[in-house]
């Protein structure tokens, strides 16, 4: 222990807080040594190789795609564990009905007693990191202390790490603290596996008040990354609860038009369901463009001229592989073709990367994320539906000149979706800020693989939060509602709802998607100077196929009217289906959106008269 006290009074940074609580959790863990992560590009380098000479990762061929590694899991530690994950407020009901909640004291209790020698034979980083340009007003600063080297490679490209956040923080600079063990500790001399992590015990744990985050067993993604969910959307949200803003699961892309006006359009879908992909969108209509501020989180508050600003608190993406295509998102393939981390892809004979959807022709041969020889006759998918790829925002080719400014950009429409295979149109316009709430709230989606359970079960999923809300979801409509409050409704965004996910009857996508959500995205645009059309309907107001642009679009005008049909006797079936997912939030549930039900139910009815 000795030494480990002496590295810890050795650090040149003078923040007292910051000091005592390394040196508490290294005592309570005993790592082997305790390194302080300086962010620097030798670090990281030294982190693959560290992970190469471990077995951990397989350096991709660098002729094909250099400065790369490909890392595959444990198929036990495949994606976010949403059953583990704990809101730990004093009070149980200030985690609310969504949330799982445990006692903050026992819960610590539960975990001290894992976390004790938890990092034996290992070394323990610590990585300061700030979600957000260092020296934006609206930055935040945390520090995550793990025993994984692939999470702190990861966080070297997904924030910005290292001595400069130390700087920024200062002798008595807030921060949020981030425990994360992977659960494996080493007895001496004992091999390691190719992905340490803890098959038995695995928790994600938030401590609003305190704002702590106590993370145990898992290495991927959300679970282990702490900057990302666990901070700056729990814990943030709860933060920007109490000081007036917003943490918000969002994309934010800047839209320009042919005569080069711009707008800011954020988007909640939950995850795998397209916010990376809209974010990199390449238009199909001639003389639009899309340039990618974030792909998964925005940070957003009123300025001093009464708009909503926005901002990227990431740096890098960790974004769904498979899918990923030249013809789905070449933006995002150009990004990853050097200076990357691949996670459960399957990996080539050239000693490349591979995963479904990448290409049309299935190569012959590859070997499987399960690290098994596969050929197109396997039967089975060569690359994990959750297998992602670590890549630095700035290698985006449409990259928006101001995604790092420190003030944000000033957003004009907001848009809520999900994967909704019936009865949800293409593009609803909300009435006002209050009835865009109101979708919002509602919000549904069939879940994907980027949770571990089932795969397909429609479930609601507020504002693409329910993940996600540190505190309790009836309190987050309540400060949605308050934070439109008192705006002139010039100067708020416009809210949408947008699926590109319904289906026909045999269970196709009746939508192209992709570069064609553009059609939508510039509908979006016109609405917000109100130079297009848009009917009311009782759900909304959309647009008549005819206000869509549709031109060079090889879509029969059929299943366009079927994309922008509302479907009375389907919605009228939703309506106690909204109700019941209300009721759960009892009284915390804001009077307006149960006016807005109400509003709902008596429109469609009289439609259907
Ligand atoms: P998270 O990183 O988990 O938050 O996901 P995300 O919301 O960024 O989703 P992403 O853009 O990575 O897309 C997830 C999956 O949906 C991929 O397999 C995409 O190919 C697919 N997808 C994205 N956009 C569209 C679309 O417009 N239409 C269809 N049909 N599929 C889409
Ligand atoms: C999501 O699940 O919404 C993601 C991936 O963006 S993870 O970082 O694992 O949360
Ligand atoms: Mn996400």
């Amino acid at each position: 222990m000795a030494s480990i006290t002496v590295e810890v009074e050795s650090t040149r940074n003078g923040n007292r807080q910051l000091a005592q609580w390394v040196e508490e959790i290294a005592r309570m863990c005993r790592p082997d040594q305790v390194h302080w992560c300086d962010g620097s590009p030798q670090e990281y380098q030294s982190m693959l190789r560290f992970m190469i000479l471990a077995g951990v990762a397989i350096p991709l061929n660098p002729a094909k795609r250099p400065d790369s590694i490909l890392v595959r899991s444990n198929p036990g530690d495949v994606a976010r564990v949403e059953d583990r994950t704990f809101i730990c407020s004093q009070r149980k009901d200030d985690a609310g009905p969504t949330n799982n909640w445990e006692d903050p004291a026992s819960m610590k209790g539960l975990l001290r007693k894992l976390y004790e020698g938890s990092m034996a034979g290992r070394t323990m980083y610590v990585v300061p990191y700030s979600m957000g340009p260092i020296g934006s007003p609206m930055a935040k600063i945390g520090v995550e202390i793990s025993d994984s080297p692939y999470v702190v490679a990861n966080m070297h490209v997904m924030a910005r790490v290292g001595s400069k956040v130390l700087d920024a923080l200062g002798d008595d600079g807030e921060f949020v603290r981030g425990l994360h063990s992977i659960g494996a500790p080493l007895a001496p001399g004992e091999p390691d596996s190719t992905w340490p992590c803890n098959r038995e015990h695995k928790y994600i744990c938030h401590f609003p008040e305190t704002r702590e985050i106590w993370s145990y067993g898992s290495g991927y993604g959300g679970n282990a990354l702490l900057g990302k969910k666990c901070h700056a959307l729990r814990i943030a949200s709860v933060q920007a609860r109490d000081e007036g803003w917003m943490a918000e699961h969002m994309l934010i892309l800047k839209l320009i038009s042919p005569t080069g006006q711009v707008k800011y359009i954020t988007g909640a879908f939950p995850s795998a369901c397209g916010k990376t992909n809209l974010a990199m969108l390449i238009p199909t209509i001639p003389g639009w463009k899309v340039e990618t501020i974030g792909d998964d989180i925005a940070w957003m508050k009123f300025g001093a001229d009464g708009r909503l600003y926005a901002i990227n608190p990431e740096a890098g993406f960790f974004a769904v592989a498979p899918g990923t295509s030249m013809k789905s998102n070449a933006n995002a393939m150009r990004s990853v073709t050097r200076n990357s981390i691949f996670t459960n892809c399957a990996m080539t004979a050239a000693g490349d990367v591979w995963w479904e959807g990448m290409t049309e022709e299935k190569p012959d041969e590859l070997v499987d994320w399960l690290r098994r020889p596969w050929t197109p006759q396997s039967g089975r998918k060569a690359a994990h539906p959750n297998a992602r790829f670590t890549t630095p925002a700035k290698q985006c080719p449409a990259i928006a000149p101001e995604w790092e400014d420190p003030k944000g950009v000033p957003i004009d429409a907001i848009l809520f979706g999900g994967r909704r295979a019936g009865i949800v149109p293409l593009i609803t316009e909300s009435f006002d800020w209050q009835h865009g709430t109101f979708l919002g709230a509602t919000a549904s989606s069939e879940t994907t693989a980027a949770i571990v359970g089932k795969v397909g079960q429609l479930r609601r999923d507020p504002m693409a939060m329910l993940p996600f809300c540190g505190y309790h979801m009836g309190d987050y409509f309540r400060h949605w509602l308050k934070m439109g409050e008192g705006v002139s409704p010039a100067k708020l965004p416009k809210i949408f709802y947008v699926n590109w996910f319904r289906q026909d009857t045999d269970g196709r996508y009746l939508w192209p998607g992709y570069g064609e959500n553009s059609r939508v995205l510039k509908w979006i645009f016109e609405r917000c100077d109100g130079k297009v059309h848009a009917h009311d309907s009782p759900i909304g107001r959309l647009p008549q196929p005819g206000d869509l642009d549709t031109q060079g679009l090889d879509l029969p005008a059929d299943k366009l009217a079927k994309l922008l049909s509302v479907d009375i006797k389907g919605w009228l079936e939703e309506v106690p289906r909204i109700r019941e997912h209300f009721a759960q939030f009892g009284d915390r549930l804001p009077r307006e959106l149960q006016d807005n039900v109400a509003a709902l139910e008596q429109r469609l009815q009289s439609a259907r008269r």
